[in-house]
Formats: structure tokens, C-alpha cells, sequence
């Protein structure tokens, strides 16, 4: 090991430092100290790696395409005369243990980056770039050691709903490299779409590759068809095995892994389109449930999963397993022998055997399968791993159990969510899921049973209404700045503020490097009604429900409509919801008073088959038995806008009562919901 010397005067002058250096990084670092004093790079730095050839190489090519200052290769005299970056192994105590960690320090004289292993060497080059783009050619010398507090660090990207070319990946791989992220979770076929060229079954990429209607919204009305890939007017796309081989030369070269995600036994529509005899019914279109009882799906899913390896150095390989409808296996012959002679009594027992059989054959491979947390459903295999989607539950449970898992709850991690005001932003598909919220995420609290087997966190990126590259940067841009610092840093570091002015400063930075990043600067926040309380007449007064609320949406339950509490952007917080039932309320005022308002707000949330109520009637009464009605009231915001809207239904005037009736009309479709949060009276 070598120098740095830190001479003792400047210790003196580390509490003079006038910028909280670790301030500028992201995700936020473990430890920084100030040295004081400053490297000067208006002289270039020459590199100076001492590790292995090819790693040196890569190094130094991935440097070039920054903008540190880098001199040519040199004659040994001009070396001397430079200032060095170091980059070398260590394995000094004093190192982080994972050979993802990292010692950088910058003194007057170079930089230095230690680290057990290549990893950590390139996330020490991270934090220098980043301080690079912060204080340019005058570094202020600093000592940073840091390591990751999660070794899984992940992005997903659904390429089937809609297909993004190897460029866009390529380009997203290199963000998340700046990021420190590591695992790159390629979801690569789905009833979409099927997205990876495989040899053996050459229908996939002809057919199952395309379809008509490139928007979601155009695919769902014209009934969901494929289409031959010379079909004038099909759309869609796949990679190519060389394209492939592109992406993951470069992830690797990023210290990235890509992980494939090949969908079974269900997501599988487009496979059965073109492979028909893989279903229950035998006839395409009819399911995207693979035949479990047929050898012949086994065949099919080894032979695919065979080429897939070929192509992915990724020990995890990801088979999906979520959300079989298992509906055609109950009734088909093949399904029902199979589970005789398995001794399964269960279809979640059917779909376990499944997983099991292929978990076993990647194991044969020397691999290991990763799946949605529907794989706990009915037996999960042994070695896999479970990724935690519906919630944190079956993460929890597997992890309980000594299974390895990865975080990523549809709370916390959906980007496909509105990151703002819901009724001004672009159309998205789920909920409510702004910057702040990322952030606040913890994947493992030290006080969950098994948080050690938590190996880390993800963001998953659904493409159903992400229809180009530029919105699916949109939605990805900040909110991977937050997840980077979920999955790195140690939480008591964490705070959102100082977040948030580095999220700023990134978004940015972003956006001048050509990602179509969500314009921070001009985020709303959260619903305005919701942020304070509301006073009225008939708060704290009670409520007689003549129709009850779900029990999945209670909010405060008896309480809701006159706490004074309004609801956020998120219908899932403190709105209280009816499922296909009217709302009819009578609030007591407990005297009879003057009355100028009464009004309600509702929702319309298409995707959550939220809806509008069809008409409002508002009735007073004296005693409670006889009410007169003082409003009626017909919504006109259409039944088929798929835009959220947040409306209020009320009435203003001048009358009396003690009583007052509000009802809200369902629009009779069979599953929706009304949504309200409060009765307002004045
Ligand atoms: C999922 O969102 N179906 C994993
Ligand atoms: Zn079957």
C-alpha cells in the first residue's frame, strides 16, 4: 500500500471545510472525513491500475467516456510530474468487508481508490465522477469509505407491454452504474409480447413478437390479436441473440448482472397463441396458462430456459410465477392426472410442482430460480428465491423461513404509479407513488424476523401505459435516485431534505445528459386537502350508515366522513370505499341548525375500477323520518375517461335541518368502487 500522506497541520483545518462534503454524493456514502486542502485537476490525472489486464483495460476505456480529466499514456518522467489515480486492491482491515466497498481519497498530491475487489474499485470511481461533476477541476481532499448496505440493487424493465430497443437499455445500464445499482431484471416475455430470440421456436419472435395496436389502450380494443412480424401494421419487437450478448457484455462491464425473467406458468398468452397445444384447452387465445399435466410444456420451457442460459451468466434466473388464473387446469384431463399421480390436491399444489420441477433443472444447470411471491403459494422449492411484489407479506414469511428474498412492494417500488398530481400528469397505471415515498422505504427494519435474508431492493418498471423511451424515463427519473439510496445507504444517514436538493441537482444533470427525467423543480406534492384538517358543522358528529364499507377500505371506519381528515392522491388512504354498493349516509348535527353547504368529493381511478357516482341526492330533515330532498345531482365526467379525477358533489344554499341524507349512486358496474372522505357541512 502506498502513501498519501496526510500531513498532521491539515487535520487543522478539517473543521474549516465549509461544505458537508458527502452532501453531493448519491447515494449518500458510510463514512466521509475532510482532510482539508485541495487536488488541483487542471494538470490530468494518470492512471494508475494495479489489477489484472483486462479489468485495467475496461477501467480505463469506461473512463475515457467521462469527462475526469485523464492524461495520455506517458513517458515515465511525464508520470512523475502528475497526479496519480490510483485504483488497487487492498485487503487492509480497515477496508469494508464487501468487495463491493470502497476507500476513496483525494489528497493534494492524487487520488487513491482501495478496495477488495473490482466492484468496489468501480463504485470508488462512482463517488470521484460525482464529486468531479460537483466541484470540478479543484477536488477538495477527502477520505470516503462505503460500502452497500444491500448486495441486490435492482431494476426492472417489462419489455413486453411495450418494446424497448437495446439503445434505451444500454442507456439505462449506464445510469444505473452512477448509481451504484447492480442487478438489472430483464422482463423479457409476457401475453404482450414475447421479446428474446430463441432458435428452437422460431413462432416466437414471427408471431408472438407482434401485435396490432401499439398503444395498450389499442390493443385491449382491438381484443388483444398478434400478428405476423411482416404484417404491415404489426408493431413490437424483440432482441436479437447478438443484441443480447451486447447488453449483457456491457452490464457486466458495469458490474451489472442481468437477470432474465422467462413468464411461467402464466403471462404465457402469446406463447399459446402460437403454440397452442401448450394450454389446458389445446386452442389458442383461450388462456396464458400453461398445461401443467402435459410433458410436452416442460420440454418446451427446458429447451427455451436452455438457450436462455446460454445467454445470461446470471446465476438467479427469474421465471415469473405470478398470477396463474389456474382456472383451465381444474377441468383439464392432463392436470387432473398429473395431480393424481402426484398426490397434489391443490391447483396451488399444481403450480408448485411446476416451480419445483424447473427450480430442479436450473439447479442441474447451476442455477438458481428467482420468482414473484405466488412461487410460496402451495410449497416453495427449496433454494429459490422469492420477490416480494403483493406487499411485503410473502417476502416476510420466505424470509422468516431462511429464504433469500428481494423487496419490492407495489407500495414502494412501482414506478408505473403517478410520482405526482394524478389528474395533471401523464397517464399511469397504478397508484400514487411519489419521490418521498420511495425514499422513505426500508426493505429490511433490524426489527423483522429473518431481515438478514433480505438481499436487497427493486424497482420495477411496468410498461402498460409507458408507450415510448422518453415516458419511460419520465417515470423511472428521480425515483431511481431514491431507490439507489434505499438499497446503498445505511439508513441512519437518510434524510429526505438533503435527499432532495441532491435529487434535484441529479434530475438536472439528467436532463442535460438526455434523459427525459420528471421535472422535479415543478413537482405539485400531495393532494392540498389532505395536508391539513377541515372544520365544519358536522365534524365529530355521527354517522348512520344505511350501506356499510368494504372492510378492504375502511379508512377510520365510523369516524371517516366527519373527521375532519381528507383523503390523499391515493385512494387507498383515508378514503373510505363501497364496493358496488351505493353510499347512503345520514349525519346528526345534534340540533337543528342554519345550513349554506354540503358536499363530498369521489374519485374516478380507472384502473382501480374506481368510479364517479352515477348522481348524488342530498336530503334534510328535522326529526330523522321525514327528509326532503334539496339537491340532486348527475355527474358528467365520462364513465370511460381513463384520466384519475377527484370531483366533489355538493350543494349551496340557504335552508335548515338537524339531519342531513347524503346518498351517491353507484354506476352499476359489476367490481367498482366509490370512493368518498368526508362529509363537508357549513
Ligand atoms: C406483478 O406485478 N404481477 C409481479
Ligand atoms: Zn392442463
Amino acid at each position: 500500500m502506498r502513501r498519501i500522506l496526510l500531513l498532521p497541520l491539515l487535520a487543522a483545518f478539517a473543521c474549516q471545510q465549509p461544505a458537508p462534503l458527502d452532501k453531493c454524493i448519491t447515494p449518500r456514502p458510510q463514512q466521509v472525513e475532510t482532510l482539508g486542502g485541495v487536488l488541483n485537476l487542471e494538470r490530468p490525472l494518470h492512471l494508475a491500475t494495479e489489477v489484472p489486464e483486462a479489468e485495467a483495460a475496461m477501467l480505463a476505456g469506461y473512463l475515457t467516456a467521462t469527462d475526469l480529466p485523464l492524461a495520455d499514456p506517458l513517458s515515465a518522467d511525464d508520470r512523475a510530474r502528475l497526479p496519480e489515480l490510483r485504483l488497487a486492491y487492498s485487503d487492509d482491515a480497515s477496508l469494508p468487508v464487501s468487495e463491493e466497498g470502497y476507500r476513496l481519497t483525494v489528497s493534494r498530491r492524487g487520488v487513491e481508490i482501495l478496495s477488495r475487489g473490482d466492484a468496489g474499485l468501480f463504485y470508488g470511481l462512482q463517488t470521484l465522477l460525482q464529486l468531479h461533476d460537483h466541484y470540478g477541476q479543484a477536488l477538495p481532499c477527502v477520505r470516503i469509505t462505503d460500502a452497500p448496505r444491500f448486495p441486490y440493487r435492482g431494476l426492472h424493465l417489462d419489455v413486453s407491454r411495450h418494446f424497448f430497443d437495446k439503445e434505451f437499455v444500454k442507456k439505462q445500464l449506464r445510469m444505473m452504474a452512477r448509481l451504484k445499482l447492480n442487478r438489472f431484471h430483464w422482463h423479457l416475455t409476457d401475453g404482450a409480447g414475447w421479446r428474446i430470440e430463441i432458435d428452437r421456436y422460431p413462432l416466437l419472435t414471427e408471431v408472438a413478437a407482434w401485435r396490432h395496436g401499439s398503444t395498450w389502450q389499442a390493443w385491449r380494443d382491438g381484443g388483444y390479436r398478434y400478428a405476423r412480424h411482416d404484417d404491415p401494421e404489426a408493431t413490437g419487437g424483440y432482441y436479437t441473440k447478438a443484441e443480447i450478448r451486447e447488453v449483457v457484455a456491457l452490464a457486466d462491464s458495469l458490474h451489472i448482472t442481468v437477470i432474465p425473467e422467462i413468464e411461467m406458468p402464466a403471462h404465457s398468452e402469446e406463447v399459446l397463441a402460437v403454440y397452442p397445444a401448450l394450454s389446458c384447452s389445446g386452442r389458442p387465445y383461450t388462456t396464458g396458462d400453461f398445461c401443467i399435466g402435459n410433458e410436452a410444456t416442460f420440454e418446451f420451457l427446458e429447451n427455451v430456459l436452455t438457450e436462455v442460459m446460454e445467454l445470461f451468466p446470471s446465476k438467479w434466473i427469474h421465471i415469473g410465477g405470478d398470477e396463474a388464473s389456474k382456472t383451465g387446469w381444474t377441468s383439464c384431463p392432463k392436470c387432473r392426472e398429473r395431480m393424481r399421480h402426484e398426490g397434489l390436491t391443490t391447483v396451488d399444489q399444481l403450480q408448485s410442482y411446476a416451480i419445483h420441477r424447473i427450480s430442479d433443472f436450473l439447479a442441474q444447470h447451476g442455477r438458481r430460480l428467482i420468482g414473484w411471491d405466488e412461487i410460496l403459494d402451495g410449497g416453495l422449492a427449496p433454494d429459490a428465491v422469492v420477490m416480494s411484489w403483493r406487499g411485503e407479506e410473502g417476502g416476510r414469511k420466505a424470509a422468516a423461513a431462511g429464504h433469500d428474498v428481494v423487496m419490492t412492494p407495489g407500495s414502494h417500488c412501482y414506478f408505473d404509479g403517478y410520482q405526482d398530481n394524478p389528474t395533471t400528469e401523464p397517464q399511469a397505471f397504478s397508484g400514487y407513488l411519489p419521490l418521498r415515498k420511495v425514499y422513505a422505504y426500508d426493505p429490511a427494519p433490524e426489527t423483522m424476523p429473518g431481515h438478514e435474508r433480505i438481499q436487497g431492493v427493486q424497482a420495477n418498471l411496468w410498461t402498460e401505459y409507458i408507450p415510448t423511451p422518453q415516458q419511460a424515463e419520465y417515470m423511472l427519473y428521480p425515483r431511481l435516485f431514491a431507490l439507489a439510496e434505499v438499497a446503498w445507504s445505511d439508513p441512519a444517514r437518510m434524510d429526505y431534505t438533503d435527499f432532495h436538493r441532491r435529487a434535484l441537482d441529479l434530475t438536472a444533470r439528467a436532463r442535460r445528459a438526455g434523459y427525459n427525467a420528471f421535472d422535479l423543480t415543478n413537482e405539485q406534492g400531495e393532494r392540498l386537502e389532505s395536508l391539513g384538517e377541515v372544520d365544519h358543522l358536522a365534524r365529530g358528529c355521527r354517522v348512520d350508515y344505511a350501506t356499510p364499507w368494504s372492510d378492504r377500505y375502511p379508512a377510520a371506519g365510523v369516524a371517516t366522513l366527519t373527521d375532519g381528515i381528507r383523503g390523499s392522491w391515493s385512494y387507498n388512504t383515508r378514503w373510505q370505499g363501497f364496493l358496488e354498493s351505493d353510499v347512503e349516509v345520514t349525519i346528526d348535527l345534534g340540533q337543528n341548525r342554519e345550513l349554506h353547504e354540503v358536499t363530498a368529493d369521489f374519485i374516478q381511478w380507472f384502473s382501480a375500477w374506481v368510479w364517479l357516482p352515477k348522481q348524488v341526492e342530498i336530503a334534510l330533515s328535522d326529526d330523522g323520518r321525514e327528509f326532503r330532498t334539496i339537491a340532486t345531482l348527475r355527474n358528467d365526467y365520462p364513465e370511460h375517461a381513463e384520466r384519475p379525477e377527484f370531483r366533489a358533489f355538493g350543494w349551496q344554499g340557504a335552508d335548515r335541518g338537524r339531519y342531513v341524507r347524503y346518498r351517491a349512486i353507484h354506476n352499476g358496474r359489476p367490481g367498482g368502487w366509490l370512493f368518498t372522505d368526508e362529509i363537508i357541512v357549513r
